[in-house]
């Protein structure tokens, strides 16, 4: 007979943040993220210091979270974990992980696709959030991806449009680094952007047909521009910090909710969440809400600790997949591409 109550370990190690959470019922009982500093440094993720600190991380990082959760790991009715897409190193210390708990504890094993874990954060249950209704759309963005995805059913998901180079994470992350900033510089962008003008620069938007993006032009632009600023004035970053990030922000923003919005009149569909770690950005939220009342949208904008990489969202979705008998067994491997409708 079924527990009454079902409790799931969630693990995440796909890129830098090592991540585990207990969730009841699809109800957040912990969710902790030890995020590897190392990389700052380095202005990237280094992929073989990623793997090295998520072996030192995942033991602790693990007890923590079933420790706040206030349970015993005999309580655990599956253990779920992000089998890809993301860095194979980082991936396979999870996989492994999770394999050999779900033997030890002689539960099942559920495989989850990274990417659906930031979609179906929006299914958390939790007091500030909605649940989007079948089908919507989501912008997945993140350091890794840039994507326009519609959600016929928790498992049914069909990409409309995504990035043909840079992720949208990666133009912020890379601009930043252009500045001077250290990794990652989404955050800090959007901090400074905050606090300047966004007209006060102008930067050239790609040209890209239907509803997929492209990045990488837009920070080849920021680089010319700031290394012809810098030779006139070697001081125009630090007097122009703030300026220079606004109009960066305005730019991807815009670049974003052009495509958001072709999407919704070709589909219409207007029902829209957001997800990834560049969902926290206050600028993107901002215009979402904004679109509400002009475009008659309804949006969905998840909890800032379910956007960055945690184990949450990979919780609730083998929670949903539990709810379906949706099992994988020892032989299921990490895989480092995989697409967002791979189950
Ligand atoms: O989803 P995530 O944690 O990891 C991946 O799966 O990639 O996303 C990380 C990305 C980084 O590129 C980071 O700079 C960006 O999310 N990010 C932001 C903000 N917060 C995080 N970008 C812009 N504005 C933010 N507030
Ligand atoms: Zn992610």
């Amino acid at each position: 007979m079924k527990n009454k109550s079902i409790y799931i370990l969630g693990i995440e190690s796909s890129c830098d943040d090592t991540s585990a959470s207990v969730i009841c019922n699809g109800k957040i009982l912990s969710n902790v993220v030890a995020t590897q500093e190392i990389h700052a440094k380095y202005g990237g993720v280094v992929p073989e210091l990623a793997s090295r600190a998520h072996q030192q991380n995942i033991v602790p990082v693990i007890q923590q979270a079933i420790q706040q959760a206030n349970i015993d790991k005999k309580d655990l009715n599956a253990i779920a974990f992000t089998r890809g897409p993301g860095l194979m190193g980082s991936l396979l210390v999870g996989t492994s992980f999770a394999k050999s708990l779900s033997l030890a504890l002689d539960i099942p094993l559920i495989a989850v696709n990274h990417m659906q874990g930031h979609v179906l954060a929006h299914f958390i249950e939790d007091e500030s959030m909605q649940k989007p209704p079948f089908p919507f759309l989501c912008l997945t963005i993140s350091g890794g991806h840039t994507q326009i995805v519609k959600i016929t059913n928790y498992f049914t998901m069909e990409v409309l449009g995504e990035t043909l180079d840079d992720a949208v994470g990666e133009a912020y992350d890379k601009s930043a680094k252009i500045l001077g900033l250290p990794y990652p510089g989404g955050p800090l962008v959007d901090k400074y952007a905050k606090l300047g003008n966004a007209k006060a620069f102008k930067f050239t938007k790609p040209k890209v047909d239907g509803l997929n993006f492209s990045f990488s032009g837009l920070k080849t632009g920021i680089l010319y521009f700031i290394q012809k600023k810098v030779k006139e004035n070697p001081n125009f970053i630090e007097e122009n910090l703030n300026d220079i990030c606004a109009s960066i922000q305005y730019t991807i923003v815009k670049i974003l909710f052009d495509k958001l919005k072709k999407a919704v009149e070709e589909t219409e569909i207007n029902h829209i969440a957001i997800a990834g770690g560049v969902s926290a950005n206050s600028e993107i939220r901002k215009v979402l809400k904004s679109y509400e009342a002009s475009l008659g949208w309804t949006t969905y904008i998840p909890k800032f600790e379910f956007t960055t990489d945690n184990a949450g969202m990979i919780a609730i979705v083998g929670y949903l997949k539990y709810l379906e008998n949706n099992f994988s067994n020892t032989s299921t491997t990490a895989t480092a591409r995989l697409k967002v409708n791979d189950n």
